[in-house]
């Protein structure tokens, strides 16, 4: 609100005009409150570039099948990742010297081409793929006119990618994350080809004996050795979670899974993040 002095100068009334945005001190009696829910019925299903999209008709057919008969009792952000595709581009483009904010924009260019199949087989039923802009201003209205749309899990952050690899860190994971806690979802249910995260790769060596975890946080999984089958910037980005106190990672090639995840069940690996109940 602008208020007019004698002098007619104007000033405009802020608990932060006088401080700076650097001291956490002062910003937290007007920063520190919880941020509201945008779109709290929303669930986000993250589907597997690699884990579900480069097996074709045979694992994409039955996950468009599920999410179809959920639609009427939910509705869904659907976020796609990139795969073999992006691995392909990451090699030819290292081979180049290209940077990792080249980089970036090539990997989202497959999560969207996966998105816009994924679209293209739900279209019947009313759902489209919608690119990062839409999402950032329009979800509501396209969410109120079908039950669900589908979209890049990638983050656009394109050249603003951290340099820390050559290789994007902000991946398919840490954006669908992001989006979902941003929007204040129901839920995130990441979807993969395995029960969830196990103590080693269940397809490696040693597969045999890896042991799935039921539950765990964020900061623990950031403490495990090893491969995992999430980003590892995932775990950055929980624990500064402000709604999801948890997401699920579940097998996306066992019928029934995605339904029970989204409707709450416990079916796969439960991450806790650092979000307090409200
Ligand atoms: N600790 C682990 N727990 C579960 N899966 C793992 C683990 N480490 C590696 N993986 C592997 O990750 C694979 C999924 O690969 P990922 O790159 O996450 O696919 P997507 O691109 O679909 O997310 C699984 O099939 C599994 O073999
Ligand atoms: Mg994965």
């Amino acid at each position: 609100m602008a208020e007019t002095t004698h002098n007619t100068t104007k000033h405009v009334a802020s608990p932060l005009a006088r401080q700076t945005l650097l001291d956490n001190d002062l910003t937290r009696p007007v920063a520190g409150r919880r941020p509201i829910r945008i779109l709290p019925w929303v669930h986000v299903v993250k589907i597997g570039g690699r884990a579900i999209m480069d097996r074709g008709a045979d694992a994409i057919l039955p996950v468009v099948d599920e999410l179809r008969k959920l639609l009427p009792e939910r509705r869904l952000l659907i976020l796609t990742g990139a795969g073999i595709r992006a691995r392909h581009l990451y090699g030819v483009g290292l081979d180049l010297g290209l940077p990792v904010g080249s980089l970036a924009p090539l990997a989202a260019s497959e999560a969207g081409q996966n998105g816009h199949i994924l679209a293209a087989l739900l279209a019947p039923e009313g759902v489209s793929y919608v690119e990062h802009p839409t999402m950032a201003s329009q979800l509501a209205i396209h969410l109120s006119a079908a039950r669900a749309v589908v979209g890049s899990a990638f983050p656009p952050y394109h050249h603003h990618e951290f340099t820390t690899s050559r290789i994007p860190t902000h991946r398919a994971d840490v954006g669908a994350f992001l989006l979902a806690d941003a929007l204040g979802a129901a839920g995130l249910t990441i979807v993969e080809d395995v029960d969830g995260v196990y103590d080693v790769d269940p397809h490696g060596d040693g597969g045999k004996q890896a042991r799935l975890i039921g539950e765990t946080s964020a900061a623990d999984l950031a403490k495990q050795a090893g491969t995992l089958p999430l980003d590892r910037a995932l775990f950055e980005v929980m624990a500064r979670a402000r709604h999801l106190e948890r997401v699920q990672v579940i097998n996306g090639l066992v019928p029934g899974r995605i339904t029970a995840a989204v409707r709450g069940e416990h079916v796969g690996t439960l991450i806790r993040t650092g979000a307090r109940p409200a």
